[in-house]
């Protein structure tokens, strides 16, 4: 059974699967193909029960921007949780969520189904989010114009963990930046050996794994040390 990824949006042409967009290729693409990933985009504006298929409105108390109505968000997450019987874990893409980590993307990973819910950056009634009561989630400390960028975001880093999405050649990468090792990732080498005066490191040429992996594990924690400090501690 795929993972099935559900997404409210006004903007569902973003989520295409023909479209050269994210979701289109690479991995997310082959998982897609691969039956291990379903993606379905929902247009929130056609739950709406207005003449025009307004889906927002001014804020109480003033202020400048729109605030997403409680009705047909409301409605749309009803209608696109009863179209498969398997619960789905409901994740709000909002600047005010909890800053994404590897962590919450394996927890992600494991669910049957997931419903994400992309916002206007104004926000959402904030009655609608009480109801809903979703997994709030921002992709880092900036504001996009809409959570959409941000749906992708997560549905990329989900795809990369579901088993037969990556080939074989690609798995190695998981071990990076996950688990229990927060570590930064060890530099990379490929051909020529020689380029624009600057060498490939000895070490990756003599052959001998057990040094080569030492070395890398000692890159993996001097990087970390000197660009994220703050991952160990
Ligand atoms: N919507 C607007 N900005 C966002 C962010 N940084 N993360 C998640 N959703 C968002």
């Amino acid at each position: 059974m795929p993972l099935r990824i559900d997404i409210l949006t006004t903007f569902p042409e973003m989520f295409s699967a023909e479209s050269p967009a994210a979701l289109g290729v690479s991995i997310p693409a082959r998982a897609r193909k691969a039956g291990v990933l379903e993606v379905v985009a929902t247009d929130i504006r056609g739950f709406s029960t207005d003449k025009h298929r307004k889906t927002d409105d001014r804020p109480f108390g003033g202020g400048p921007g729109m605030v997403m109505m409680c009705q047909p968000l409301f409605d749309a997450v009803k209608h696109v949780e009863g179209l498969d019987p398997r619960p789905a874990r409901r994740v709000l893409l909002t600047p005010q969520g909890k800053t994404l980590t590897q962590q919450m993307v394996e927890e992600l990973a494991k669910q049957e189904r997931l419903l994400l819910i992309a916002g206007h950056y104004e926000g959402l009634d904030e009655r609608v989010i009480e109801e809903l009561a979703p997994l709030e989630v921002s992709i880092g400390d900036y504001v996009l114009s809409g959570g959409e960028l941000a749906a992708m975001v997560l549905i990329d880093a989900v795809t990369r963990l579901l088993p037969g999405a990556l080939g074989d050649a690609e798995s190695a990468h998981v071990e990076s930046f996950c688990g229990e090792q927060r570590l930064l990732d060890h530099p990379h080498y490929t051909k020529p050996r020689e380029w624009m005066g600057r060498q490939v490191p000895d070490v990756l040429l003599s052959g001998d794994h057990a040094k080569i992996e030492a070395w890398r594990q000692a890159q993996r924690v001097e990087r970390t040390k000197a660009r994220r400090p703050d991952l160990i501690g």
